[in-house]
């Protein structure tokens, strides 16, 4: 397992737009099974993109405890946005804050996997979520810049 540095908000980086990867080297393989492992080892951690482990490229792995398990994209890009759902959304990078966003309650994503073979998924509810907020993160964008009505919380950190 290896775990990489989870870059915190304040860092110009998360405000970068990432760049699509061109191909899928081992090098890319290693950055997903790092990101995953980093993803897993954090407190609560659903979803993680590369720009928060500091590499501008297209690609962030979810898990948000569902049938799907682990879910891998390269390139992604949300081809379908339905309707809209309201969750309490927080971010590695963004510690000891949480917010409401307003989020697609369904969507649908295109993208590659490790084997460079394209897919395609619909998603809802906490999934479509998570997928947003991930996407997000390739564009620079922070869940606290879409907090409903500005307003963020404070929550406290709880140590296990
Ligand atoms: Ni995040």
């Amino acid at each position: 397992m290896s775990l990489r540095n989870v870059v915190i908000e304040g860092d110009p980086i998360l405000r970068k737009k990432s760049r699509p990867v061109d191909e899928i080297t081992p090098r890319i393989l290693k950055l997903l099974d790092d990101m995953a492992d980093t993803m897993y080892y954090e407190n609560r951690g659903i979803g993680i993109a590369a720009p928060q482990v500091g590499v501008l490229r297209r690609v962030f792995v979810v898990d948000v405890g569902d049938e799907h398990g682990k879910i891998e994209f390269i390139n992604p890009e949300i081809t379908y946005r339905e309707g809209t759902q309201t969750f309490c959304e927080g971010c590695l990078s963004v510690p000891g804050k949480n917010a409401e966003v307003e989020r697609p309650e369904k969507i649908k994503v295109k993208a590659l996997d490790r084997e460079g073979k394209e897919f395609e998924l619909e998603a809802d509810g906490l999934l479509a979520v998570c997928i947003c907020h991930e996407y997000d993160h390739l564009e620079g964008i922070l869940f606290i810049d879409k907090a409903i009505n500005g307003v963020i919380n404070t929550v406290e950190e709880t140590e296990e």
